[in-house]
């Protein structure tokens, strides 16, 4: 099972970013935290992070062909303005569970509006690095079951 794990804008300064939000462990704790975990449960990771919108467009359009089963992705600030990251996970329509570190529900009301949710099975927020790793379960069980089915 090939999962890509996709961070947006600012991500890549986890650990310097406002510590009291997001923590103080950084992008690369992360990205090892993911691969330790996908190591055990044996599935293949690969890590995108781009503080650019159309690239994130690209890399979910390149998912389509490169066999990606499943995508975890947090959109960061792009959560909450681009229809174009949404309109390429629905043309892509690989599976898709959303992550925030923090729980924008309790933050800024502009930061209540995701257009992803509205493609992604499943939206976790709040939980810190650990909502990569239980996205990566639910994608797991929700892409056996598919597998299952065929
Ligand atoms: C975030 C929440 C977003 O509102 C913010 O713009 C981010 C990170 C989170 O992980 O909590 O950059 O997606």
């Amino acid at each position: 099972m090939d999962i890509l794990v996709i961070n947006g804008p600012n991500l890549n300064l986890l650990g310097a970013r406002e510590p009291d939000i997001y923590g103080s462990d950084t992008y690369e704790d992360l990205c090892k935290l993911i691969t330790d975990y996908c190591e055990k449960e044996k599935i293949n990771v690969y890590f995108y992070q781009s503080n650019h919108e159309g690239s994130i467009v690209d890399r979910i359009q390149e998912a389509m062909n490169d066999g990606t089963d499943g995508i975890v992705i947090n959109p960061a600030a792009y959560t909450h303005t681009s229809v174009a990251i949404l309109d390429a996970l629905k043309a892509v329509k690989i599976p898709t569970v959303e992550v925030h570190i923090s729980d924008v529900d309790e933050r800024e009301e502009f930061r209540k509006l995701s257009y992803v949710s509205l493609v992604a099975l499943k939206t976790i927020k709040g939980k810190g690095f650990e909502g990569y790793l239980l996205a990566i379960d639910f994608l797991k069980n929700f892409i056996s079951d598919l597998k299952n089915n065929d």
